[in-house]
């Protein structure tokens, strides 16, 4: 385990935690280099044995030093926004791996991957569709496009990230995708490369992934009755992680158990997972300020919040929470951070051992969609992120100033008259 207690102190790797936190300051996300690499080669290690392409989701942790790691290892990009289009650049991505999804996009960021040239736009209306062959034609170039389809099944996960039933704003549905790519294949623009599908997040089940492909699958097939012909099926991501007691299917079960349809159809499996690769490979360290008692209720009151780590707030989300420096005991409580809204905690009615003031707790399983979801709210600098490898710990991205809180404001004159 990269993260785990030797001599009542919480280690990450070699490094223990207590001495980042002296070193930079609290809250801050902590990241295990090893934890990133064994992330990303349990999808790398069974897609290469099928030629399959692993496009790592930028918007779990779009962190420069975890997507060099990621990239480093074979892993490409995929990517919603032309800002993390440019981040991937920045981390050395092949760009021959990226592809790009998003109900939004731009004709700026169009232009921009096309500029750049990357693997496929996985385009997700008609309109997106006219939009991207235009842009391509202006460029001079024709846009790679694989059609995101609904396959219209429930991944039995949270609501706000389940993204593959038919009500959704994502994609095209199943029975209409067929005309649009029949519209798609006769634009001057466009070169119909692929399919793409991708169902929801932290999903903890085999089946929902199998039906999504095997309906996919059935779409590919009357294709090629109908002349079209692809390279490429991109499954999207999706694969839960352990929070608490969940039980996922491991990236080589689920590789196992579509290969064989993928590969029988001629096409290159591509994945694009976020969570998985990067969620237990992080943790948002966080000091208690206060130890509050009310009536019989106890409130640890932490420097970290929900503009830190939004999960928890947002969809009530459960992160396993643990004292840096062991301690014994047992209290029921809520951990809350200095935000003024009540839904401001990182747990509640939580049992934890006996914390005092000054302590320091880790927040587990925060290395996807914690940093990346982060904003100024209340004025909050955004934290700092840390890297250990091994004995060593690199400072990723530092700490904001206050300064950094109105870097691009101004007053306009006629408020500066008294
Ligand atoms: N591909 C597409 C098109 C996606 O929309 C997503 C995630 C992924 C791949 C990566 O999914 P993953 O492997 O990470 O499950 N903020 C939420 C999760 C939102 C997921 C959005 N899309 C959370 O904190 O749970």
């Amino acid at each position: 385990m990269v993260f785990s207690y030797k001599g009542g102190e919480l280690y990450c790797e070699d490094v223990p935690v207590s001495k980042i936190a002296d070193a930079v300051g609290t809250p801050f996300y902590l990241y295990s280099y090893s934890a990133l690499i064994d992330g990303i080669k349990a999808y790398l290690r069974p897609l290469s044995r099928i030629g399959g392409i692993v496009c790592y989701a930028v918007k779990a942790n779009s962190n420069l030093a975890v997507l060099r790691t990621l990239f480093r290892e074979g892993a490409g990009a995929d990517i919603v926004s032309g800002g993390e289009l440019f981040r991937a650049v920045r981390a050395g991505v092949d760009v021959k791996k990226v592809v790009f999804a998003g109900v939004g996009k731009t004709e700026e960021e169009m232009a921009y991957a096309l500029r750049m040239g990357i693997l496929m736009f996985n385009v997700e209306s008609v309109q997106e569709l006219e939009v991207l062959d235009k842009v391509a034609q202006a460029e001079g170039k024709k846009a790679p496009v694989a059609v995101r389809v609904n396959p219209d099944v429930d991944p039995q996960t949270h609501p706000y990230i389940s993204t593959g039933l038919k009500e959704s704003k994502f994609g095209i549905d199943v029975d209409e995708a067929l005309d649009v790519y029949m519209m798609a294949s006769k634009m001057e623009g466009i070169e119909v490369v692929g399919i793409h599908c991708h169902i929801g997040s932290q999903i903890t089940k085999l089946s929902p992934f199998v039906d999504a492909v095997d309906r996919v699958i059935e779409l590919v097939d009357r294709l090629k009755d109908k002349g079209i012909g692809l390279k490429y099926m991109d499954i999207g991501g999706g694969i839960g992680i352990r929070y608490k007691d969940e039980e996922p299917p491991t990236p080589e079960q689920l590789i196992d158990a579509v290969a064989d349809r993928v590969k029988s159809r001629g096409l290159t499996l591509i994945m694009e997972p976020g969570r998985s690769v990067v969620g237990n490979a992080g943790l948002f360290v966080t000091r208690v300020l206060y130890v509050k008692k009310k009536q019989n209720k106890t409130f640890y009151v932490v420097d970290g919040a929900m503009n830190d780590l939004a999960r928890p707030a947002l969809y009530n989300a459960y992160h396993e929470i643990v004292p840096v420096k062991e301690r014994g005991g047992s209290v029921v409580a809520d951990v809350v951070g200095p935000v003024c809204e009540t839904g401001d905690f990182l747990a509640k009615g939580r049992e934890l051992p006996e914390i005092e003031r000054g302590d320091l707790l880790a927040v587990m399983s925060a290395g996807a969609y914690g940093f990346a979801m982060s904003s100024n709210y209340n004025s909050r600098p955004r934290v700092c992120e840390v890297l250990v490898k091994g004995d060593q710990f690199f400072v990723v991205r530092e700490r904001e100033r206050y300064e950094d809180l109105v870097r691009g404001e101004s007053i306009p004159t006629f408020l500066l008259e008294v």
